[in-house]
Formats: structure tokens, sequence, C-alpha cells
């Protein structure tokens, strides 16, 4: 099973893509997870992807592409996979099509997790990451259960760089510019499946099993 995961930033994109790669046994995988590893590791994407980041702009699609065609071609991701936070443009959607269609396959679902902005700002500013593992938090909503340490790694949390209202005001603009038109154009597809992520986050995942498994 393929699935992609739309939404704006802080929806609960990355909360529902580890669910569902639990639950499938499939790999999740985050363009914003594969940048922010190679930042700790201070790759020189890392460096380049930074500077796109911090300014809550995309990291251009050349460099992005090469990163997700690389990963999906990996030996794990031959019974499907969770993509999240790719694609984010229609260039980048155009080109993951093409891959699988070479394949003589196809994506099965694209799952809309919609929240508005009013939610969204609230929801970042709880959001603790883990410096090590990369798993997310929410200070009031998903709390770890030793605070500011992380359940599965014991490593501390920190608010991620670009989770500063400023910084997601501009991630909301450049969401609604660049990647809500996706929205579209997996619909003209018929592909389209849309949950309210507004709710709890298992009703949210609870929502999502049954679009999986109708
Ligand atoms: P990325 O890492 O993908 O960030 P994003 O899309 O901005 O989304 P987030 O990770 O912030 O939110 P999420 O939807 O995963 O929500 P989460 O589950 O954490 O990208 C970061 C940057 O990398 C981009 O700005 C760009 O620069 C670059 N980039 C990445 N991919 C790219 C691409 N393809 N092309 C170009 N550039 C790219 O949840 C948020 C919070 O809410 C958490 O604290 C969580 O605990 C809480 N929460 C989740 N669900 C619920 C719920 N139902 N109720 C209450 N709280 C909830
Ligand atoms: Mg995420
Ligand atoms: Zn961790």
């Amino acid at each position: 099973m393929k699935i992609i995961m739309l939404g704006a930033p802080g929806a609960g994109k990355g909360t529902q893509a580890k669910k569902i790669a639990d639950q499938y046994q499939i790999p999740h995988i985050s363009t914003g997870d594969i940048f922010r590893a190679n930042i700790r590791e201070k790759t020189p994407l890392g460096m380049e992807a930074k500077s796109y980041m911090d300014k809550g702009e995309l990291v251009p699609d050349e460099l992005t592409v090469k990163i997700l065609l690389d990963r999906v071609s990996n030996e794990d991701c031959k019974n499907g996979y969770v993509l999240d936070g790719y694609p984010r443009t229609i260039p980048q959607a155009e080109v993951l099509d093409r891959a699988v269609g070479e394949l003589n396959e196809r994506i099965d679902f694209a799952v809309n997790v919609d929240v508005p902005d009013e939610n969204i700002i609230k929801r970042m500013s709880g959001r603790r990451a883990c410096t090590k593992c990369g798993d997310t938090y929410h200070i009031e909503y998903m709390p770890p259960k030793k605070e500011n340490v992380c359940d599965k790694c014991g490593s501390p949390l920190i608010i991620r760089d670009d989770d500063k209202p400023e910084t997601v005001k501009n991630r909301l603009s450049v969401y609604h510019e660049q990647t809500a038109p996706l929205i579209d154009y997996y619909e003209k597809k018929g592909i389209l499946k849309t949950v309210d992520g507004t709710k709890d986050v298992n009703e949210v995942f609870a929502d999502i099993k049954n679009i999986l498994e109708s």
C-alpha cells in the first residue's frame, strides 16, 4: 500500500504516518525528518536544506526529488510506504507519479489531514521534538512520560527551530500557495480522502484506518 499524507504544517501528518507505518508494517518516509537528520549530522545537504527550512521556505525541488526517489527505491519499500511531507509541489507529485508508473504501480491513497490555520499555531507552540531520534510530542495533547525527555530513546526534547510563531506563519502561507493545490490534483485522480484533523489523535487514526480498509 502506497499512501501520501497531505495537510498543513502541524496538521498531524507525522503523528498519523507513524501510526500507519506501525499498523501496516510499511516504512514511514518524511522528507522533513531526512533533512533534519542531515542537519544534525552537518552534511552538505543538511546545511543547504537548513537555509530554507529556518525561513519556513520549501527546499528546492531538484534537491528534494532526488532524495525521495533514492529513498523509495530501497528494498524495504517494495510492499509500499507512507510518505509524510512529500509531495509539496505539483512538480514533486508529477515526478513521483512517473517513478511509480514506471514500476506499473500507483499511489493508493492521498490522505488529507484537515486542520484550520487557527488551530495550527497553538499546536506548534506546544510541540517538542527529540534531539536524537526526532520523535514528536505535545506538552498538552501528547506529553512524554517524563517532562522534556524522549519516551523512545531518553534524549532531551527541544522546540524545533522552525516552530517559532513568525516562521510558522510563513510555513502556512507557503503551504496555501504551493502545497494546497495538491488537494485538487489528487481529487482529480480519485484517490483523495479527507479526515478531520481537529479530532483527538486516536479518533483521527480510526478514521484513517476505516478509509484504508474500506
Ligand atoms: P516537515 O518536517 O514536513 O514539516 P511540516 O509539513 O511543516 O509539518 P510538521 O512536521 O510541522 O507537522 P506534522 O503535520 O507532521 O504534524 P505533527 O504530527 O508533528 O517539513 C519541514 C520543512 O522541511 C519544510 O518547511 C521545508 O522547508 C522542508 N521540506 C520537507 N519536505 C519538503 C518537500 N517535500 N519539499 C520541499 N521542502 C520540504 O503534529 C504537530 C503537533 O501537534 C505535535 O506536537 C503533535 O503532538 C500534535 N498533534 C498531532 N495530532 C494532533 C491531534 N489530533 N490533536 C492534538 N494535537 C495533535
Ligand atoms: Mg512532521
Ligand atoms: Zn528520541
